[in-house]
């Protein structure tokens, strides 16, 4: 987060000798989505997986679901996670369906701003057209609450929304999910989940100076995390050599409970509680088949 800092400040600078007019263009993006219905059941489970129901509720107040106002404290300020309730004033009732998308694949707002990458929609952008139709679906199954979002809390210069469109020139790495064709669907469901809506990356693979990702380290572990700590390395061969198997992984991940009887500390506790834990077995065995490379 620190490197983050760093680089928006360039960035800010950049952005300020360049020229307003320039960088406060609009970001276009035509996104298309094709007339398909979507599955409510099957998008209230993606939206678990991907964590959109933790990080927009505001469960530390004890606010209504989805309604935003979650507090995410990082080193360069506070964000606050948007209303994403049907309400048409406060919350995302009068969006499209292309409104949802680009928003959720290309962190694009509806008028053409980009989002900050404290909203994880880098890994998101491997959602498929129907996983977009089915969460789509599911979002406007949740009761409107008009709860205006809450201003973010940052300094000068990460204020400057525009400085972010030389973050995502770049760095920013998205793009839909290419199954490998020599390994088991299981596998590529555990692929797509783990480095998809799961983001487990945000926390395991180590970031560069300017907060990015660094893909040819991944799961290597990383410091810094938004909450001060640590997280440990998750290649196959690093789980292997702590004695993970298949069958350890899925029940700490469904319990937060490890082979010792400890359990997950810090922010691994809550993926299981919020999002690991309401998996369905098969996917927690393509979690673990994709993480110790198996079949
Ligand atoms: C780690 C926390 C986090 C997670 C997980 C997360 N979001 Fe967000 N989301 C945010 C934050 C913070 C913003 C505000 C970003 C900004 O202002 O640039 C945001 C913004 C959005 C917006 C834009 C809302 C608006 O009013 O413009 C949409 C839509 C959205 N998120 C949908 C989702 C969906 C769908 C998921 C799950 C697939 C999800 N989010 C998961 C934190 C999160
Ligand atoms: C919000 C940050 C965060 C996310 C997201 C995250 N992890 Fe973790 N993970 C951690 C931390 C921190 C630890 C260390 C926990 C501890 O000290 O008890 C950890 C530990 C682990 C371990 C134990 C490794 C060991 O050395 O014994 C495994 C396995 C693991 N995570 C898997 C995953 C998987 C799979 C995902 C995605 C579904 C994931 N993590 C997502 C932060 C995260």
């Amino acid at each position: 987060m620190r490197r983050l800092f760093l680089f928006l400040t360039l960035a800010a600078v950049v952005a300020a000798v360049s020229g307003a007019a320039v960088i406060s263009t609009p970001v276009e993006i035509d996104v298309k989505m094709p007339s398909i219905s979507g599955d409510p059941g099957r998008g209230a489970y993606l939206a678990r997986m991907s964590g959109c129901i933790a990080c927009h509720t505001n469960g530390e107040e004890g606010g209504a679901p989805l309604a935003g106002g979650l507090a995410l404290r990082t080193d360069f300020g506070t964000f606050y996670s948007p209303n994403l309730t049907s309400d048409k004033k406060t919350g995302i009732g009068d969006w499209s369906v292309e409104d949802f998308a680009k928003a959720v694949r290309h962190g694009i707002s509806p008028e053409g701003k980009p989002y900050y990458p404290a909203f994880p929609y880098p890994f998101y952008s491997r959602f498929s057209d129907q996983d977009i139709a089915d969460l789509w679906a599911a979002f406007q199954t949740v009761p409107a609450v008009d709860e205006p979002s809450r201003e973010h809390d940052l300094g000068l210069p990460f204020n400057i929304r525009d400085g972010l469109k030389i973050w995502r020139t770049a760095f920013l790495d998205e793009g839909p999910f290419e199954p490998n064709p020599e390994k088991s669907d299981r596998w590529n469901r555990g692929k797509f989940i783990v480095e998809g809506p799961a983001h487990c990356g945000a926390c395991h693979t180590p970031r560069n100076f300017a907060g990015a990702r660094q893909v040819e380290l991944a799961f290597h572990g990383a410091d810094g995390l938004p909450d001060g700590g640590k997280s440990p390395p998750i290649t196959a061969e690093a789980l292997r050599k702590k004695g993970w198997t298949a069958k350890r992984l899925t029940y700490a991940l469904r319990t937060g409970v490890l082979p010792d009887g400890d359990a997950f500390g810090g922010s691994m506790g809550e993926v299981v509680r919020d999002g690991t834990r309401f998996l369905q077995q098969e996917d927690l065995d393509a979690i673990a088949a994709y993480l110790l490379n198996e079949d």
